[in-house]
This record gives C-alpha cells, structure tokens and sequence, in this order.
C-alpha cells in the first residue's frame, strides 16, 4: 500500500504509544531498557536485530547511558546498526553522526565491526545513497520489496522534518528509493537519508524527543494543528509496527 498524497492528519498508525518521562536520563533509560529486552528476544531466536539510528544531539545521552550501563546486556553479535540519515561530511566532523555514535557509544562496547554500517558522508552523495541502499538490502529482512527493520529510532527537529526529510521535500516519504540524497534547507548541507516508505514499514518505530525547544511542534503535531500537514513527521504511520513517542515532559509541556 503506497502512501500517497495523504492530506487529512487523522492518520493512526496500528498502535501508537506515548510515553512522557520527567527528564532526558528518565527517558533514555526506559529506551534503553525496552532495547535489552527486543535486543535479547533476538539474540535467543538467534535472528539478528536490525536498528537505524538517528543523529542530532538528542541520542548522545542514550547512546552514553547505553555505553555506561548496558554495554555488556545488549547481545551485540546480533545486532546491526545502521544510520536513518547521515550529514555529507568525513566521520572525524564534528557534524557527523557517525562520528557522535562512535565517540559516545560504539568505542565503549564490544559489537563485531561487521554489524556497523555507516553511511560513507564523505563520499559523493548520489553514490553513496545507492551503495548504501544495497548494504541495506543485503542485511535486512523484506517485506512488501522493501527492508524491514526491527527498529528505526527518529528524532524530530523543531520545523518538523525527521531523519533527513524536511519540509518541502515530501516526495522523500513517497520515493521508491531506499535512500536518497537529501539537503538542509537553511544550511543546504547535503545528507543522505531513508526514505518514508522504508521507515513506514519498520516492525517498530521510536521517536525520541527532548526539550523545551521542541514543545511547539510537538504540540501541533499531537493536537492535530493544520500546519502539522506541513510536517514530515506526520507522515510517519508505520504500516504493520508499532510507534512509540518518547517525550521529555519539557517537549510535551504543551500535552
Ligand atoms: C540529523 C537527524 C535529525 C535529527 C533532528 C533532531 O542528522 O540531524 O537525524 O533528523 O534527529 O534534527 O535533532 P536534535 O536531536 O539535535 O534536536
């Protein structure tokens, strides 16, 4: 089922859960919490888990609390880490996810370098996004020709977009892409990004929100503000999963 050129905002994915937590630690640790859990359910069917993980600075407090405490509870050997979205930069910039993920957490706990796979953001972009879209088909399960992963974790910026899909880009939530190559529409800062359709059919999808400078679009989305159509966001509705808001309760202050 393609999603196309959905207007009305009543969209309802199968099962959509909110979770308000105090603060950003509350929050990271409930996440990192359900993650050992999905993580071992995994490890003891002996299937691989597969995530795609998101950048920006909301994870750098997961991804150190995961490092600090739960580094020897997540059965990494089966797990395959991947990126929603990359900055078009080399993996020592200060604007690379990759780089945030490596200095955080992926130097502090012990998964096989096979189960990394990093978009190259220092390569050129439009061969790039189709490499990338090939290691992402060799390591994922399929469902409806599109990979399936087990979990895509989203953050949310403050005009709406997610992973690297931004206002004026929507075709990005339609695109019969994988991947593809997208830009920053303030910085024009080329990203390579997932496309809608790929997160959409995730087995579970997470957003992870924090503070006071997200509790406009928050609130619009949740309260169904006409602008919130303008939001990629809105269009997340994973189609057979489950999607989970994790909110800190300065971002929900609007709830
Ligand atoms: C990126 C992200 C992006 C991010 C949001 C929220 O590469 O920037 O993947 O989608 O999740 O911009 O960013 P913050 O967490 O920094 O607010």
């Amino acid at each position: 089922m393609v999603i196309k050129n959905r207007k009305e905002t009543n969209i309802t994915p199968l099962e959509k859960i909110v979770k308000i937590f105090p603060t950003p630690y509350d929050l990271a640790k409930q996440f990192a919490d359900e993650l050992v859990y999905k993580t071992m359910e995994s490890a003891r069917k002996k299937e691989q888990f597969t995530v795609a993980l998101s950048g920006g600075s909301t994870p750098e407090l997961l991804f150190a609390l995961i490092s600090e405490n739960y580094g020897a509870a997540i059965p990494w050997q089966y797990v395959h880490l991947f990126w929603g979205d990359e900055r078009c930069v080399p993996p020592d910039s200060t604007e690379s996810n990759f780089g945030m993920t490596l200095r955080k957490l992926l130097r502090k706990i012990d998964i096989p370098s096979g189960n990394i796979h990093r978009i190259k953001g220092e390569d050129d972009p439009e061969k790039e996004a189709s490499r990338y879209q090939e290691e992402i088909l060799r390591y994922t399960r399929e469902r409806d020709r599109l990979p399936l992963f087990d979990l895509v974790i989203l953050g949310l910026g403050d005009d709406g977009h997610t992973a690297s899909i931004f206002p004026g880009h929507m075709d990005l939530l339609n695109s019969d892409k994988i991947c593809d190559v997208a830009f920053h529409p303030l910085t024009l800062q080329k990203r390579i990004t997932i496309t809608g359709r790929v997160i959409n059919n995730a087995d579970a999808v997470a957003f992870l929100v924090t503070g006071r400078k997200k509790e406009a679009v928050v609130g619009k989305m949740f309260k169904k503000d006409p602008l919130a159509l303008n939001y990629p966001a809105t269009y997340i509705v994973p189609l057979y999963g489950r999607l989970t808001w994790f909110i800190d309760k300065e971002a929900g202050r609007l709830l």
